[in-house]
């Protein structure tokens, strides 16, 4: 059980480094919670730092929750403790991070970085429903929805009982954190993302 505990502590501070205030804070001199849409992810970095800082933040945010699921393996333990089951706090310190006085962000990233320790070749399955959404909507929002959403009816359909559980729970978690962004996708009025097309579409 202690083990259980330093795992648990571990992946909630992992999962509270908060990579894009920091790294906005640090190396730009920007506060991104009072740019773009306040939020500290992938997507609010790449829109107001640029595409170098939004990439550096997908890594770290995805890592976090790698390492933090990838706990039991690492003692020895992954066949009495599932790594989700870990994991999932990394996400949770995301959203309530210690470092952001119990703010945070959105869980995508990081509920990716559990599914990648946890099912590799869902993590790739997951980003590519995440990336088909956003090249046919250009909303992260509705990627990150619909990405969550899929794996929950994924483990459903394979009777993975665990990972029905977590990617319920993230589900819960990630839909309430879009709540702003839901009604602005309602309204006609969230922001996309532009790949630089344009010009040829
Ligand atoms: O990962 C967060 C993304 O789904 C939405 O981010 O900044 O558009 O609210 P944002």
């Amino acid at each position: 059980t202690l083990k259980i505990i330093v795992m648990i502590v571990v992946a909630y501070l992992l999962g509270s480094i908060p990579s894009g205030l920091w790294i906005g804070k640090f190396f730009y001199h920007k506060d991104i919670r009072q740019l773009g849409s306040g939020n500290i992810g992938t997507t609010n970095t790449f829109r107001t730092l640029g595409p170098k800082a939004g990439v550096v933040v997908l890594f770290m945010d995805i890592l976090k929750g790698t390492l933090a699921a990838c706990q039991p393996y690492f003692w020895g333990v992954s066949a009495s403790v599932n790594p989700l089951l870990i994991g999932l706090f990394a996400s949770l310190g995301h959203t309530v991070s210690i470092f952001d006085h119990f703010h945070g962000g959105k869980a995508v990233a990081t509920s990716a970085g559990i599914l990648l320790a946890y099912n590799p070749p869902l993590f790739g399955i997951a980003c590519l429903i995440f990336i088909t959404t956003l090249l046919l909507t250009s909303m992260a929002s509705a990627a990150s929805i619909i990405g969550i959403t899929s794996i929950f009816i994924i483990a459903l359909c394979e009777h993975d009982w665990i990972l029905t559980l977590v990617a319920g729970i993230l589900a819960a978690v990630v839909l309430n954190r879009h709540r702003s962004n839901i009604k602005r996708i309602f309204a006609g009025k969230e922001s996309m993302v532009s790949f630089g097309l344009g010009h040829y579409l």
